[in-house]
This record gives C-alpha cells, sequence and structure tokens, in this order.
C-alpha cells in the first residue's frame, strides 16, 4: 500500500504574495546562451527579428518570464557598455576572459537586449559594471537608458534609433563582488556600492530597483555587512536611496568544483544528495533574511537570488568554458523543490533568476549548434506548469504527521497559492521508489472543476534531445479524486503534479 501524507491548507487564510519575480531568468555572454541561443543575427537562416530567435521567444512567452538579467554573471563586470550601440560594423570587439576566452563582436548590445525584452514580454534586469567599470560609464548608461527629453546619452540614444526611453527598473550593482567581480571584501564592495548606486539616478518617473551584489552561499557575514553599510536602516528603520535589495547566489553542485558529476550518468546516492543540496536554500533564504530581519525588520529591503540552478560538468566534447549542460528529470525535481521553498520565502525573497535560460547550466531550452533545432528541458516544464502562482497568495501547507524522508531530505513537497479564485497546488515526490498519496485536506472553501498534470519519466536521468523532443512533458493526470474534505492525489514515485481549481 502507498505511503499516505496528509496536508491540510487553508484555502481562505492568504499569505504574502509570490512575487512573479521569483519566476526570473538570466542570460549572460557565456557560451551559446546569447549567441546561438537567443541571438542568430539578422542574416541567419533561423527565422529571426533583427537577429532575435523567433521559435526561442516564442518557447518562452508560455512560461510568461516576469524578467531577464543581462549581461552577467562574471561578463557584466568587464562589459562596457557603449562597445555594444551604433552600427555593428563599428562596434569594438573584445575577449571574453571568463567564458573560454572567446572574442565577443558586441552584436548583441543595449538595444538589442531591450528589443528581446520586449519580445518576451519581460522586464529587463540590467547588471552595471562595478569590477572594471567607472561611476561614469554606469551614470551614462542609466541617463542613455531612461531619460527623456534632451541631453547627451539621450541624443546619442536617438541618433541610434531610439526616440522613447526604455522603462528600465532592475539594475544591479556588480556581480559576485566577492570573486570575479572584483575580489573585493564586503567593507571595500560597499564603500563602491554606495558611489555606483549614487550616481545610478532616477530620471523621470523611472525608479530603480538597485540591487547590491550579495553573499556567496551561506556567507552571512557579507550580507551584515552590507546591510549595517549600505542601509540607513538601523536608526530610522528607513532603506538608503542607493539601495533597494540585495542578492545571494546559489547553485546545486552535489560534486567537488573539480568535478561537479554528470548531468545525465549519475546513481541514486548522487541523485539524493542532488536534491539534499537544493534542499539546502531554504536554510540559506532563512539566514540572509534572519540577518536582514535585524536590520530591517520593516522588510524594506529585498532579498534576490539572482543565480541558482543545477551545475554538472560540461557535455563531454564541448568547450569547457561554455558550461552547456543537459537536463534530465532530476533537474525538474531540482526546480520544483526550490519554487516551494521560494513560495514559503515570499515575504523576503522578491526576485530569484535562474541560471541560465538558453544552452547554459540549468536550462529551459537547449537549442543543436548544427541544425539549429530547439528542445524544450524538463526544467522548462515545471516553469510552465508553476506559472500560476505568479502574483497569487501563498497558502500555506501544514503536515501534521510529518513526512517521508531519505536521511535528511524530506521526499515529498508542497507549495499552494490562490489568485483570482483558483487555487493551485504544487506537490513533488523526490522518491526514487515509492509513489504517496497526499491527503488534501482543503479547510475555508471547497474546490470544483479540478485539473491536474504530471511530470514524470520512467527513469531520472530520462531527457529531452531533438529525436526525442517529449520523453520528459507534462501529461493530463487523472488520479485525483475528490474527498470529504478535500482531495487525494496520487503522486507516482519521482514525479511532480500540479492541481488546480476552481474555488467554490
Ligand atoms: O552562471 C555562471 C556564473 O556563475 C556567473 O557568471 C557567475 O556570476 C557565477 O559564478
Amino acid at each position: 500500500s502507498n505511503i499516505v501524507v496528509p496536508a491540510i491548507i487553508n484555502v481562505d487564510v492568504e499569505g504574502a504574495v509570490i512575487n512573479r519575480h521569483l519566476y526570473g531568468h538570466f542570460a549572460e555572454h557565456l557560451g551559446r546562451c546569447v549567441y546561438g541561443g537567443f541571438y542568430v543575427g539578422e542574416d541567419s537562416e533561423v527565422p529571426n527579428e533583427g537577429g532575435i530567435r523567433l521559435d526561442v521567444v516564442e518557447a518562452l512567452r508560455a512560461l510568461n518570464i516576469p524578467n531577464l538579467r543581462w549581461p552577467g554573471g562574471c561578463f557584466a563586470d568587464e562589459y562596457h557598455w557603449m562597445d555594444g550601440i551604433g552600427p555593428k560594423v563599428e562596434r569594438p570587439s573584445m575577449v571574453n576572459t571568463h567564458w573560454g576566452n572567446v572574442e565577443e563582436n558586441n552584436h548583441f548590445g543595449t538595444h538589442e537586449f531591450l528589443a528581446l525584452c520586449e519580445l518576451l514580454g519581460a522586464e529587463p534586469y540590467i547588471s552595471g559594471n562595478v569590477g572594471s567599470g567607472t561611476v561614469k560609464e554606469m551614470s551614462d548608461w542609466v541617463e542613455y537608458l531612461t531619460r527623456e527629453g534632451d541631453s547627451p546619452m539621450v541624443r546619442l540614444r536617438k541618433a541610434n534609433g531610439r526616440d522613447q526611453p526604455w522603462q528600465v527598473r532592475f539594475w544591479g550593482l556588480g556581480n559576485e563582488a566577492w570573486g570575479c567581480g572584483g575580489n573585493m571584501t564586503a567593507e571595500q564592495y560597499a564603500a563602491e556600492a554606495r558611489r555606483f548606486g549614487t550616481y545610478s539616478r532616477n530620471h523621470g518617473d523611472n525608479k530603480l530597483y538597485r540591487i547590491a551584489a550579495g553573499a556567496n552561499s551561506a556567507d552571512y557575514a557579507w550580507t551584515e555587512t552590507l546591510m549595517k553599510m549600505l542601509g540607513e536602516l538601523g536608526c530610522a528603520n528607513r532603506p538608503a536611496a542607493f539601495m533597494q535589495a540585495l542578492s545571494f547566489h546559489y547553485y546545486t553542485i552535489p560534486g567537488t568544483w573539480q568535478n561537479k558529476g554528470d548531468a545525465t550518468r549519475f546513481g541514486p546516492d548522487d541523485y539524493y544528495a542532488t536534491l539534499a543540496q537544493a534542499a539546502r536554500v531554504d536554510e540559506l533564504i532563512t539566514g540572509h533574511a534572519n540577518v536582514m530581519d535585524c536590520y530591517d525588520p520593516g522588510k524594506t529591503v529585498g532579498l534576490v537570488l539572482d543565480e541558482w540552478g543545477t551545475w554538472w560538468n560540461v557535455e563531454p566534447g564541448t568547450n569547457p568554458g561554455f558550461l552547456y549542460q543537459q537536463n534530465t528529470l532530476r533537474d525538474a525535481l531540482v526546480a520544483s523543490l526550490h519554487f516551494d521553498i521560494f513560495h514559503r520565502h515570499a515575504d523576503r525573497l522578491v526576485m530569484a533568476n535562474i541560471a541560465q535560460t538558453v544552452n547554459v547550466l540549468q536550462a529551459m531550452i537547449l537549442t543543436d549548434p548544427d541544425t539549429g533545432a530547439l528542445v524544450l528541458t524538463p526544467t522548462y516544464h515545471v516553469f510552465e506548469m508553476n506559472k500560476g502562482h505568479q502574483d497569487a497568495a501563498s497558502l500555506r501547507v501544514d503536515l501534521p504527521t510529518g513526512v517521508p524522508a531519505r536521511d535528511t531530505l524530506k521526499t515529498v513537497s508542497l507549495s499552494a497559492s490562490r489568485k483570482n479564485g483558483e487555487v493551485l497546488v504544487s506537490l513533488s515526490n523526490l522518491d526514487i521508489d515509492e509513489p504517496a498519496d497526499i491527503e488534501l485536506d482543503l479547510r475555508g472553501g471547497a474546490v470544483t472543476d479540478v485539473h491536474a498534470r504530471i511530470l514524470t519519466a520512467g527513469a531520472l536521468q530520462d531527457h529531452n534531445t531533438p529525436a526525442t523532443p517529449a520523453a520528459v512533458a507534462p501529461r493530463t493526470h487523472d488520479q485525483v479524486t475528490a474527498t470529504a474534505g478535500g482531495l487525494r492525489v496520487h503522486l507516482p514515485a519521482h514525479s511532480f503534479v500540479t492541481v488546480a481549481g476552481r474555488l467554490a
């Protein structure tokens, strides 16, 4: 007989709103993410608009991508935006020293990125260069992007074909300043961020949401220093004008930095170690949020996890500097587990960006370098199945008798939300072998018109390729039955299920 797990959801008690920006994305000038992934150039045979791949745009539009972070990552701190504007033939090239030492021709620059965001319907999130750039360079970029009327940067923008300013809210003050972004101490970076943040001005009604480059994983001391030095919160509980949020990065790497493990060849122990690593993001968000609570109990400063996801050894035969990896059902379950955790922290965590959207690390889309064929990954499907949580009110889920576990890893994970009279419940069964039945006790309202979908596969190693593009793809799930108090949902081993219904 199956394991039965009772779960209580009070559908009439709304928690914090799940910011849609928790479903954010990340596109760096790294490997084939931008070039070949998002952008093929106007002369390509791949259907494009201004060089931007239309098949990629169409696939991503189905995810309701709320924001796209660009141009890095580490690349952001060696990027000089003025090299990426004007006629393409005149744009100077540079060496991308972080990622494969390849030449970057700057054909994808500011205008191309903003055009991509417009096609996607996503807000831009631009990471400015603190590591090797100047305050003036950053200040000019903000003016170029967001100022109306007449000014030196506005004239330059207009000369490059764009009359109206763009709306750019999300503004990153550098990236990983403790490492590739300048190898700074927290104190050094905080002082830099004060200057860069000050001169990143609000022009007209464009109000920047400045995001300071935060900690690596569990470096709570970094967060504490930023909260002390970037806030004016101690005395007046008032956020500083030059920082509205701070970030941190956390990747799921169960192996060592030198040998991270393979994306598709792994055993049960590797699998459970991976999911246990992924579950750690709960502890990390709690740790950073606790530090922030000391300085900012009113939660005016946002916490942003602007890089997350699995990081494996590159696929055999590919450039080690391009970070190209396959994506299996295991990666999908890493994603579904992250989202349950993000939803529980919706009061402080305001944005998250998976690394990265196309052809790099835990991607949504993989494109074939020779044929251009596009494949949607299992992770893509989790983003699609979960998109109803964006901007919904979180609903607390209680598991009164506890949940099954493998060592420290709890193998059943749930989260729920409501929006516009619809309830959406996400359920993951992380166990490799054991199915589970979840007895959902829905209190405070009945749910009708229930429909459910499932993402699973014969094996956790299953993945999609151009030859088998739907090896891991969602299907209708008919193993949901009404009970006196709610619903019984059957979860096969290693599966992700979403159940949606209308509040009666
Ligand atoms: O996403 C790949 C890299 O990981 C990013 O450029 C950097 O910020 C992080 O170390």
